[in-house]
């Protein structure tokens, strides 16, 4: 059985693009893989701390010298690594705030980004751990970066592609639906375009991965 792992970052629980589109996605992916389980994951109901001290201590602090007290501190982590460690599809909603990410979604990262968890020094450089895996981000922005001049001021496709690289998640596709604060035809439009992408991606992946995936 292969396990979905659907993480939604928007602070917008009422009305948000890229929550719907995480369940559209959610849908499209299980109504084509019947035995898949879907687990998820949403920052803004289940907010996640900013690291603090103590607990930058206890990712650092080597297994077998752990306190007690150290080891409920990890659990939070420890938990988010194993769901990401034993899905084999990950989908996460990502608005553009800011031209980078939500703040919920880089307390997640910095949660899960953890040495000899999730990457490791080689004598060859970093190593990321969590590999095999297919993403999906789904993004929405109130503009459109498309094109120059627009282009370079997204940090947020960058970002997440090089710190979710360095953890292993290398294998990444991403789905942007842009202009969604110009005006109410580009946005139904873009977020129609998405649903739309959404559904070829997914055939894409049943095809690409072959009749194991189905
Ligand atoms: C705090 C905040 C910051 C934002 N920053 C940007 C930004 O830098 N660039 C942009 O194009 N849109 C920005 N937006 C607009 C959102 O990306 C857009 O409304 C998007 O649809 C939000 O996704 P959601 O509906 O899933 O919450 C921002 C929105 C908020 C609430």
């Amino acid at each position: 059985m292969k396990k979905l792992l659907a993480i939604s970052s928007s602070p917008g629980r009422s009305h948000s693009y890229s929550r719907n589109l995480v369940h559209a996605f959610v849908d499209n992916f299980s109504q084509k893989m019947t035995e898949t389980k879907v687990v998820t994951r949403d920052l803004a109901e289940q907010p996640i701390p900013h690291l603090d001290e103590a607990t930058i201590g206890a990712f650092y602090t080597p297994t077998d010298q752990l306190s007690n007290e150290q080891k409920k501190i990890l659990a939070l982590s420890d938990d988010l690594i194993d769901e990401l460690e034993s899905s084999d599809v990950i989908v996460i909603g990502a608005p553009m705030h800011n031209f980078s990410i939500p703040s919920g979604l880089k307390s997640y990262i910095d949660h899960v980004a953890r040495v000899g968890r999730t990457f490791q020094y080689t004598e060859n450089g970093p190593q990321g751990l969590l590999q095999g895996k297919k993403v999906y981000i789904l993004t929405t922005r109130g503009g459109d970066y498309s094109q120059m001049p627009m282009a370079a001021l997204d940090h947020q496709e960058p970002y997440l592609r090089t710190v979710l690289g360095f953890l292993g998640l290398d294998d990444i596709e991403f789905i942007h639906s842009q202009g969604m604060a110009m005006g109410e035809e580009k946005s139904k439009q873009a977020f129609e375009d998405a649903v739309a992408s959404i559904s070829t991606k997914v055939n894409d992946l049943i095809f690409e991965k072959g009749a194991s995936y189905v």
